[in-house]
């Protein structure tokens, strides 16, 4: 499964190449495949900010590599270039509050450095680092794709009609995906139906970037509105609802997309079973409850224009742009590290002593 898994690999978001770092410029998406470079922390930090890049996973790792261009250019500036890091550090961690991924991944390259000696290569290092948090999201997803295709063979063996919710794609992380990574996987199995893609309002990661990543792989996927969801629910034979995680609480709390939430509550009322696919850099150990996680909000613009073009008048919007799902709604976690049934803050605990499987 890994190797087919790995030979129908055909999204790419993330490139380090020649000492710079190029991302697919997911704003242009799936109307045009435009690789931007960039040489610089400010410009990743911008990048993260105005959504070239995002999915937290991925978030993290451009994060990771842009630790890299500010150690160059702070190295070859001179002077006290660890106090001038410190403030690309700060910069990076202040471009998005919500995915945990990009402070986990901002901690290990901190801790990488603070390992170093004075006469170490550090550059060469702290680029290993980036490389070793990219590459091992990528092998994460392919463990998670494999038991969470399990799963689903194991509760229920037919056809499936899968709903999923924003992008938890190939674009969203270091390769193949997190929720889609099993929505692949069910799919070499010959299992899958049908993908539900919501649309995702309003920056529409679903019709925009999951539905192309699925249909650039041949896989069946249908646009729905997100108040739609429910609808399907009870009419299309929707068996699972599979989505990423921008954080996870020590709880089993589950911050996502907006959306997210109601769609557990659907999926409960359904008798769909709900799964959450995420490596273990989105678990933070440190947040209690999901009720604490900051949940960024973003322009009303984003409500009351639709192409730049106003569509309300007079009116404020409010624009969270991730929820919480609290845990007792959901049915798995999928990590890399195993999978934790009906989550609890017992089970999260005992999930993060274990090792990864692969
Ligand atoms: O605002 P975005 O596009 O960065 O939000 C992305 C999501 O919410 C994804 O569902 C989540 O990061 C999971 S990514 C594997």
């Amino acid at each position: 499964m890994r190797e087919q898994l790995l030979a129908a690999e055909r999204v790419k978001a993330i490139d380090w190449r020649d000492g710079a770092l190029h991302l697919l410029d997911q704003r242009a998406l799936p109307f045009a495949q435009t690789w931007l470079s960039y040489h610089s922390v400010a410009d990743v930090a911008e990048a993260i900010r105005s959504m070239v890049v995002r999915g937290a996973p991925a978030i993290g790792i451009a994060a990771a590599y842009a630790v890299v261009l500010g150690l160059r250019a702070r190295l070859q500036a001179g002077g006290d270039w660890r106090a001038a890091l410190q403030a690309d550090f700060d910069l990076l961690a202040a471009s998005r509050p919500t995915a945990v991924n990009l402070f986990w991944a901002l901690n290990r390259m901190r801790e990488r450095l603070d390992r170093l000696k004075d006469g170490d290569d550090l550059l060469a290092q702290l680029e290993a680092e980036a490389i070793g948090i990219h590459q091992s999201d990528r092998e994460a997803n392919l463990t998670m794709a494999q038991l969470g295709a399990e799963l689903i063979r194991k509760h229920q063996g037919n056809a499936q009609n899968l709903l999923t919710h924003c992008n938890a794609g190939a674009l969203a992380t270091g390769g193949f995906g997190t929720a889609l990574g099993v929505i692949r996987a069910v799919f070499h199995d010959g299992l899958l139906e049908r993908v539900y893609a919501d649309e995702t309002r309003p920056w529409l990661q679903g019709s925009r970037l999951t539905a192309w990543e699925l249909a650039e792989d041949g896989i069946p996927v249908t646009v729905n509105a997100d108040s739609a969801a429910a609808h399907l629910m009870k009419t299309r034979g929707i068996t699972w609802v599979i989505v990423g995680a921008d954080r996870i609480a020590a709880n089993g709390d589950v911050a996502n997309k907006i959306g997210t939430y109601q769609l557990a509550v659907n999926a409960m009322h359904h008798g769909v079973r709900f799964m959450v696919v995420a490596p273990s850099s989105t678990i933070d150990m440190a947040m209690e409850h999901g009720d604490d996680i900051i949940l960024e909000e973003r322009a009303a613009s984003e409500l009351l224009e639709l192409g730049g073009a106003p569509i309300a008048r007079g009116v404020e919007a409010l624009n969270p742009v991730f929820d919480v799902t609290p845990a007792d709604l959901i049915d798995f976690i999928v990590t890399e590290k195993g999978v934790v049934d009906r989550p609890d803050a017992e089970k999260m605990a005992q999930l993060m002593c274990r090792k990864r499987l692969h």
